[in-house]
């Protein structure tokens, strides 16, 4: 693997691979690094906590050194592009770059490059993908359940607007889940129904295995707010009253950062049920499964 840009890139063997190195590095397992010294960096130009500070950990448990990158005290500041931010970075001897931005795809042109040597992997662009939450997301569901074939899920929110939802439809439909979407139509779009159906809250949280909530994403709307907290949380949200009518063994999940009491009520987010934290944990561990697959070419 040179790259991670895109879930659909990989192959369900890569997935599956990326899972169970993850659990070996969840287990104590370390890396035998081809190269005495790797350099990361980590441009993030979208805000971002667990995504950042995450492949911050990954980068130090695996022994990476990594090139601070502070937007607000960079040369973008002077008006310098991200391509030639990341030309920059290459040039200097970075071995990967772990990238967020608000552009769909603003990878491309760095991909397409000849100059720039550097591994990309693709931090979140924009409402496009999230490639490594969907693989950290489907590490904490293969720890539940052990397998994908036949599972029903939900993924219920603002759909429309999350680069979570787009990858996660998109693999879990090809590893054989079910998929049922919820919530506001005005966040729904019917391309969506190429991976799953669309059906009220209360009609698909008694039966599904896994509920996963998704972000109101208010900085990627227009600024009318079109629903209340309250009005959301009641008519789409996982409110108490609807979690008590999830299957026992059903989990709830959230890439978060979470609104809470908005799209689940607050004694949930740490509730029996709920994997969020074993998501933000499991997030180190698959981080440095992908670190080492694109810098030694495994996966
Ligand atoms: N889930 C997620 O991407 O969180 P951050 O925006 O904090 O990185």
């Amino acid at each position: 693997l040179k790259h991670l840009l895109t879930v659909e890139a990989l192959s369900d063997q890569e997935v599956i691979g990326l899972i169970r190195r993850a659990q070996e590095f969840k287990q104590g397992a370390t890396w035998q690094p081809e190269k005495p010294q790797y350099f990361a960096t980590n441009l993030f130009f979208e805000n971002s906590t667990r995504t950042h500070k995450s492949f911050d950990v990954a980068e130090k448990k695996l022994g990476i050194e990594v090139i601070e990158f502070e937007e607000s005290m960079s040369s973008v500041k002077k008006g310098e592009t991200l391509y030639d931010t990341v030309l920059t970075m290459s040039a200097i001897g970075v071995d990967v770059a772990v990238i967020r931005h608000s552009e769909e795809n603003y990878y491309d042109e760095l991909i397409e490059s000849k100059t720039i040597q550097c591994s990309i992997i693709n931090g979140g662009d924009g409402s496009g993908q999230h490639p490594t939450q969907c693989l950290l997301d489907l590490m904490t569901i293969y720890e539940e359940f052990g397998y994908f074939e036949g599972l029903n899920i939900a993924i219920v929110g603002d759909i429309t607007h999350s680069r979570v939802a787009k990858s996660n439809m998109q693999m879990l439909k090809r590893l054989g889940a079910k998929i049922f979407f919820s919530g506001p139509e005005e966040w729904y779009d019917k391309k969506f129904e190429a991976y799953g159906h669309y059906l009220p809250v209360d009609e698909v949280v008694e039966t599904v295995d896994v509920m996963m909530m998704l972000r109101v994403q208010h900085e990627r709307h227009d600024g009318s707010e079109i629903f209340s907290k309250e009005s959301y949380h009641q008519e789409f949200g996982l409110t108490i009253e609807r979690a008590a009518r999830m299957k026992k063994h059903a989990i709830i999940m959230h890439p978060a950062p979470i609104n809470r009491d908005v799209e689940l009520a607050d004694s949930l987010v740490e509730g029996i049920q709920s994997r969020i934290i074993q998501q933000m944990s499991n997030g180190v561990y698959m981080r440095m499964a992908i670190l080492e697959a694109v810098l030694q070419g495994k996966a």
